[in-house]
C-alpha cells in the first residue's frame, strides 16, 4: 500500500496491542494507506488516546483516506478486528539479545491474552523474542498455524537489502534477498538468494570478504541500532515491515514473504517457530514455501534450529 494508495480497504480493521513507537508508526501507515479502522489499545490508556487523537488530527491534515482511529480500554474491544498486532512488551536495551526479553514479555502477553481468546483475528506478532512469544500465543490462543505469523524475515531482509545495494551501489529495488530461520542472531541471510534484476550476483561484483561483512552487519542491524539509539529499539524499518505484511493480507496479494510461523516438519522443523518464506494472503500464512538451499545453508539452517 503506497501512501495515499487510492485502494480503500473497506471495512477491514486492524487492532494494535501496544502503541509505542512501532505501533504508532503502524497507525499512521495505515491510516495513510487507507485501512478504514484502527483501533489502539495500550496499558497506558492516555497513551492510547493521545496517539489517537494526534492521528485523527494528522488525517484531518493530510488529506488521508476516510477513517476511524479510536483508543479502547480493553484488548476485548479489539476482538472484532481482522487482524491484530502484538507490539506490547519491552523493547532490549545495550547489551541485551531478543531472548532475554522472554519472561518479562511474555508475562505482558498473558495480561491480555483472555481478553482475545473469542476473537477470529490473524495475529501479527512483534514482540520480541518473537519466534518464541508467537509459538506461545499460538498455544494459548489455540490457534490454528494460518492465523498467527511474525515479524522477522521481512525485516532481516530488509537490513540485509540496504546493506548489499549500499556495497554494490545500487537501488534496493533491484536487489532481491532473503533472510530465514530465526528472529536471533543466528538468522540466516541466504547467499542463494541474491539476485540483482534477477540475475546472480558474481564475485567479482561482490567479493567473499564484503559479503561476509554485510551478513554479520545484517544479523547484528538490531543490536547496532539499540546500540546507537540507547533507549530501545529500531521502530522504522519494523513499522514498514509490518506495514509490509499487513499490505499481502488487506489486498490479499498471494505474496511470497519470509515470516515466522509454525513449521510442523516443513524443513525438517517440527512443532516450532522459524522464519521461512510463505504466502500471505487474506487468510493470513496460506503456504509455506519450500525453496533449495545450498548445503552451507542448509547445514547452518540446520544448526540454527536445532540450538534454539
Ligand atoms: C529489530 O530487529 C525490533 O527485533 C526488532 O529491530
Amino acid at each position: 500500500m503506497k501512501k495515499n494508495a487510492t485502494l480503500r480497504h473497506e471495512g477491514f480493521s486492524v487492532g494494535i496491542v501496544g502503541v509505542g513507537n512501532i505501533g504508532g508508526l503502524v497507525a499512521h501507515g495505515l491510516l495513510q494507506r487507507g485501512v478504514s479502522r484502527v483501533m489502539l489499545y495500550d496499558i497506558q490508556h492516555d497513551r492510547a488516546l493521545g496517539k489517537a487523537k494526534d492521528l485523527s488530527q494528522a488525517a484531518a491534515l493530510g488529506d488521508f483516506p476516510e477513517y476511524r482511529v479510536h483508543a479502547v480500554r480493553s484488548c476485548e474491544e479489539l476482538t472484532a478486528c481482522d487482524l491484530i498486532v502484538i507490539t506490547a512488551g519491552k523493547p532490549r536495551l545495550p547489551g541485551m539479545n531478543r531472548q532475554d526479553l522472554l519472561q518479562l514479555n511474555q508475562e505482558v502477553l498473558a495480561s491480555f491474552a483472555p481478553d482475545l481468546m473469542s476473537s477470529a483475528a490473524l495475529f501479527l506478532m512483534v514482540t520480541n523474542p518473537v519466534d518464541v512469544l508467537s509459538h506461545w500465543w499460538l498455544q494459548r490462543l489455540s490457534l490454528p498455524r494460518n492465523r498467527i505469523f511474525g515479524l522477522s524475515g521481512v525485516l532481516d531482509s530488509g537490513r540485509f537489502k540496504a546493506l548489499l545495494a549500499e556495497a554494490l551501489h545500487l537501488s534496493p529495488r533491484s536487489i532481491q534477498a532473503c533472510v530465514i530461520g530465526h528472529h536471533t542472531d543466528a538468522m540466516i541471510p541466504l547467499r542463494s538468494s541474491l539476485r540483482v534484476h534477477g540475475f546472480p550476483v558474481s564475485s567479482d561484483m561482490l567479493s567473499l570478504e564484503t559479503y561476509r561483512s554485510i551478513v554479520h552487519a545484517t544479523r547484528h542491524g538490531g543490536a547496532e541500532l539499540v546500540n546507537l539509539l540507547g533507549t530501545g529499539s529500531a521502530c522504522y524499518g519494523p513499522a514498514e515491515a509490518v506495514l509490509t505484511m499487513i499490505e499481502a493480507v488487506v489486498r490479499d496479494e498471494k505474496r511470497v514473504l519470509p515470516c515466522s510461523v509454525y513449521l510442523d516438519g516443513e524443513y525438517t522443523v517440527k512443532e516450532a517457530f522459524c522464519g521461512v518464506p510463505v504466502v500471505l494472503g487474506r487468510s493470513g500464512v496460506e503456504r509455506i514455501v519450500s525453496f533449495p538451499m545450498d548445503e552451507e545453508e542448509a547445514s547452518l539452517f540446520s544448526q540454527a534450529v536445532s540450538s534454539a
